[in-house]
């Protein structure tokens, strides 16, 4: 067990006991994909594949250890460098940068022993579960009582400004507000009111890793970002979720061809969440499975964020029996495909895309049966 394993790492380390457990989960994202930046709708679920840290007050400075990594993440929580930091420990640093930055107030510096069932790299957002456990760590231990919808905008805020990714809204809030057996419809205007649907019982969210990162991907995702906002600009809209493919189709001649490439898909995929949300209530199976394949096509030639890994793994996933639709999911560029699955067939679902994938890329991908979880947390010991 996780909990466990971190708690004795914890031990083993400092020879005293910890005094919270900070659990939280990653995420897939069932559609709206690069719409959190431009104050789109996304429909995310936290998953039950978590980061857990067990924690307890440093005398000096704060010391964070991943089972999973070398390199400590040594600061002090009044002047943390991002520079002096290894990349995984630059989400918890900028955390305690962002609180204090919010609050004007000292935080106390913590030791953690860091251990994850949750991939790293894998487009399940395990920076977003590492800034969300830390997030309310400090919000408990130094008795913060701030809000969810704060917490996560400080974790936006840790990203942008202390990382250096230009992130949206949407990993910090599935990971805060994720509700077991529920996606989460957010219109990233309001993130802080997540509406939670339920995901029906008899369909498996199977999420299928290519095993591939790409390692641009930091970079990429920023070209994007600035590409939209010109695209933004040149249609005379704040953030495209005010822009029509109308409009786009009148204007598109005074922007870049890929300028308005970019554009489409972000409109598209606006209008895609919010007929997925109706397909889903009303069961209709064809329509999901048309928009999450359209989804993925949109990213693939509008967005360029897919890859050859990815396109393989979602073509071969929709050629299975069981599977209702699948696209990539989170920033692409590398990780997994999500896959809606019937129940029933999600274990020979499993093993044949794994099979097939191995066949056609000469690569090992992972396939990983989940289901929708609830949110972060941290629990005093
Ligand atoms: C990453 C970002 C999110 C979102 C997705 C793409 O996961 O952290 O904010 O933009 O990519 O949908």
């Amino acid at each position: 067990m996780l909990r466990e394993r971190a708690i004795a790492g914890f031990q083993a380390r400092w020879a005293v006991a910890p005094t919270h457990l900070a659990v939280a989960p990653g995420r897939v994202n069932l559609i709206g994909e690069h719409t959190d930046y431009q104050d789109g709708y996304v429909f995310p679920a936290a998953i039950d594949r978590y980061l857990v840290a067990a924690i307890g007050l440093a005398p000096e400075r704060s010391e964070l250890v991943s089972e999973s990594n070398n390199e400590p993440s040594i600061f002090n929580t009044s002047t943390p460098e991002a520079s002096d930091l290894p990349n995984w420990g630059k989400y918890p640093a900028g955390i305690a940068w962002a609180l204090r930055h919010h609050t004007g107030a000292d935080l106390p510096n913590l030791r953690a022993f860091i251990v994850a069932d949750l991939p790293l790299g894998a487009g399940l957002s395990s920076s977003a579960a590492i800034e969300m456990a830390f997030a309310t760590a400090w919000n408990e231990i130094a008795g913060l009582g701030l809000p969810k919808g704060v917490l996560t905008r400080l974790g936006q805020l840790a990203e942008n400004e202390f990382v250096g990714m230009k992130c949206g809204i949407m990993d910090q809030t599935a990971s805060l507000f994720g509700v077991a057996g529920h996606a989460l419809r957010i219109d990233t205007t309001d993130a802080a009111h997540p509406v939670p649907v339920p995901i029906p019982d008899d369909l498996a969210l199977l999420v299928c890793n290519t095993c591939v990162k790409h390692e641009l991907a930091g970079s990429a995702y920023n070209e994007r970002r600035s590409e939209v906002e010109e695209a933004a600009r040149i249609l005379g809209v704040s953030t495209l979720r005010h822009a029509t493919l109308d409009q786009l189709a009148t204007e598109q001649g005074e922007m870049s061809p890929v300028v308005a490439r970019r554009a489409r898909h972000i409109i598209s995929e606006n209008l895609r969440v919010l007929a997925f949300d109706h397909a889903l209530a009303s069961r209709d199976d064809a329509e999901i499975g048309r928009l999450m394949a359209e989804s993925h096509e949109s990213l693939r030639a509008d967005y360029e964020v897919s890859c050859h890994e990815l396109d393989t793994m979602a073509e071969e996933a929709r050629a299975l029996p069981g599977c209702i639709g699948a696209r990539m999911t989170g920033a692409g560029f590398g990780g997994s495909v999500m896959a809606l699955v019937h129940q029933a067939q999600a274990t020979d679902f499993a093993d044949e895309l794994a099979k097939r994938y191995t066949e056609r890329t000469g690569k090992v991908g992972q396939i990983h049966l989940c289901h929708a979880a609830d949110g972060a947390s941290t629990v005093q010991l």
